[in-house]
């Protein structure tokens, strides 16, 4: 009998228990987060889409990837090369540039302030040059530049997002965020670094390109499938350059504002320093889906966007 009694008591005590936590778990989603003076209260449609695992950046670690991870990468590129070939690349970068993965710091105490500049033409005459300064980081992608265009755009750049075909000279302080779409990518990295000699490409890319080395930072695979899959429903074949680096800013940032991302009234991404001839509708990225997912992070007051 008292056998019977305990496991009753012990039965109550584990449903009081489970209440308990239930009560807990209902009134902590009520508590709001407050990060850079902003109280914000949990949104579930945010944290479906938002998931702290993933690291934008790789490491020797980091690098290696789910066999799932692998052939969705090796499918954005035309290669027979297999796991082994990626993971001899990654090791020699590793070797070249630091392996550490940097901005890891989050904290009650932090508040960074990122900028994340577009290369939409909704920037001419826009007068947020200042405001994009004032970033803590300022992001920049590809060709963007800020000569001639200071008012509008801003002039500085604490990091560079580039994959081999858009690069650029960049400042000796300035980060290079670096994209690989394909493995001649990472040997184009390794390359600029030591020999100088790619010649895998099959656009002409250049052989140099000026970069600080221990600046630089290598986003992963495993980052780039988690956007197109988590936050763009695997819209476009993948996410576009800009919309992933919004998504790492939220990552690394505490604030993210975002700035010159927006097609023209045609449906093209226009740019704000060239005109664009023939017309580029979005091409393989899912353009519309990217921007309404901008519109709704606004919406949500997780990020600022200004057009
Ligand atoms: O054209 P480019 O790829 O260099 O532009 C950088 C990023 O800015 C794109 O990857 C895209 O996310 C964004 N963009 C935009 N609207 C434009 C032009 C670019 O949203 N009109």
């Amino acid at each position: 009998m008292s056998r019977i009694m305990s496991r009753k008591g012990q039965l109550l005590i584990l449903l009081s228990f489970s209440i308990g936590c239930l009560y807990l778990q209902s009134n902590l989603q009520q508590i709001p987060q407050c990060i850079c003076g902003g109280c914000h209260k949990n949104d579930p449609w945010f944290s479906t889409r938002f998931n702290t695992s993933y690291h934008p950046l790789m490491t020797s670690n980091t690098s290696v990837v789910s066999a799932e991870t692998f052939q969705w990468w090796k499918r954005m590129q035309n290669t027979r090369s297999g796991w082994k070939d990626y993971k001899r690349v990654v090791d020699k970068i590793f070797q070249t540039i630091p392996d550490k993965e940097m901005h890891r710091d989050a904290g009650p105490e932090r508040c960074r302030v990122c900028s994340v500049v577009g290369n939409s033409g909704n920037l001419i005459n826009s007068h947020y040059g200042p405001m994009i300064d004032d970033g803590d980081f300022v992001f920049r992608i590809n060709r963007g530049p800020t000569k001639g265009f200071e008012q509008d755009v801003g002039s500085r750049t604490t990091h560079r997002v580039i994959y081999p075909e858009s690069a650029v000279d960049m400042g000796n302080s300035t980060h290079m965020v670096f994209f690989a779409f394909k493995l001649a990518d990472l040997k184009w990295l390794v390359s600029l670094f030591t020999t100088h000699t790619i010649k895998q490409q099959n656009k002409v890319v250049k052989i140099t390109t000026k970069a600080n080395m221990s600046l630089v930072m290598v986003v992963s695979p495993g980052f780039m499938k988690y956007v197109h899959h988590q936050w763009l429903n695997k819209h476009g074949r993948y996410p576009s350059t800009g919309f992933m680096t919004v998504i790492m800013a939220f990552h690394i940032c505490d604030k993210v504002r975002v700035y010159g991302f927006g097609a023209d009234k045609d449906g093209n991404w226009n740019h704000y320093f060239e005109r664009i001839r023939p017309a580029y509708k979005t091409g393989i990225h899912g353009g519309t889906f990217e921007y309404v997912t901008l519109k709704e992070l606004q919406k949500r007051n997780k990020l600022e966007l200004y057009e």
